[in-house]
């Protein structure tokens, strides 16, 4: 059966940036794509500054690079998206301000499907990993406005008070520190384990680094909860061409970019 997903119009577009927002280190870059479709919660766009790409040390950033939107509000053409500067690419869109613009190509991927009926849906994201959740508890909002107790909980992780600023992204959240400078002093998997420990009638989504997804799996495997992870690898084309995104599952390899990012926990052995 094909997966429900949004299609990417063919090519590249230009979007305008219209805002840009600091949340200690993350930038969330705001921008119009008049051209194409609504994504769905958990997809992911390929990105690439419209100008000044490329060039750098070594040539680099050469390709585009895998973002999660952020947020991509009901009737307008806006798109959100976070970034968090770790290299070439990122820094070169984190310097982005309003009146440069994107490249975009997008929406890429399969997203997040809904919790089953009776199940509550609980949101675990690390650093970055919140983006996709925004965009999600947003929808869940909508989804779900007339059954205020399924309301999702979101449970968010940074390594300190400056990246804890991203909380301020979702509504809501319960967070952890790993120095335990603000929030909880610990990791995020932490307050999932409490909240497993006193509801199972929930739905887990999560996104983060390898070792935060594998606990989260983990953990879910252990209290018979179904998990939906949005999981990263290095991408090169984003649509299925080069192979370069391969991860292992229990029924083979799948490529992230088509058969992802978003997998069934279950699917899973491991999370590497
Ligand atoms: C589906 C998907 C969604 C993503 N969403 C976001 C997002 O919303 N916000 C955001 O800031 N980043 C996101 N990323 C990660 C982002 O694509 C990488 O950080 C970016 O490609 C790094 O490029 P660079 O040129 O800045 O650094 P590079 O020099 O290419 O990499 C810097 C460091 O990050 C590591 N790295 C690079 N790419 C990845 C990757 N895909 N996964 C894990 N580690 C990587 C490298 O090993 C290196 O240590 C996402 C990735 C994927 C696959
Ligand atoms: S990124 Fe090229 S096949 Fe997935």
């Amino acid at each position: 059966m094909q997966p429900d997903r949004v299609l990417a119009p063919f090519g590249r577009r230009m979007a305008p940036i219209t805002a840009r927002e600091q949340f200690g280190p993350y930038v969330v870059l705001r921008c119009e794509d008049p051209g194409g479709p609504r994504p769905q919660a958990g997809q992911f766009y390929m990105l690439q500054a419209a100008r000044r790409w490329g060039g750098g040390d070594g040539e680099r950033p050469f390709l585009p690079r895998a973002f999660s939107v952020l947020r991509a509000p009901p009737h307008t053409d806006d798109l959100h998206f976070l970034v968090e500067d770790v290299g070439p690419g990122t820094r070169r869109l984190c310097e982005l301000q309003p009146r440069d613009a994107l490249l975009l190509l997008g929406p890429l991927g399969v997203g997040f499907r809904r919790p089953a009926v009776g199940r509550r849906a609980i949101l675990v994201g690390g650093g970055v990993g919140i983006a996709p959740l925004a965009i999600w508890q947003d929808e869940l909002a909508t989804i779900l406005h007339d059954q205020p107790s399924a309301s999702p909980l979101a449970l968010l992780g940074f390594r300190d008070h400056d990246h804890a600023r991203g909380s301020a992204i979702l509504s809501d959240p319960l967070f952890a520190t790993d120095d335990g400078s603000s929030g909880h002093h610990g990791f995020v998997t932490e307050l999932l384990a409490d909240q497993l420990a006193l509801e199972g009638a929930v739905e887990v989504y999560a996104c983060g680094p390898p070792g935060m997804l594998e606990t989260v799996r983990a953990l879910c495997e252990a209290h018979d909860v179904p998990a939906q992870l949005a999981l990263e690898s290095g991408m090169a084309c984003g649509f299925g061409a080069c192979f370069g995104c391969v991860v292992a599952t229990r029924h083979g390899y799948v490529r992230l970019c088509v058969d992802g990012p978003v997998l069934d926990a279950a699917e899973l052995e491991q999370v590497a």
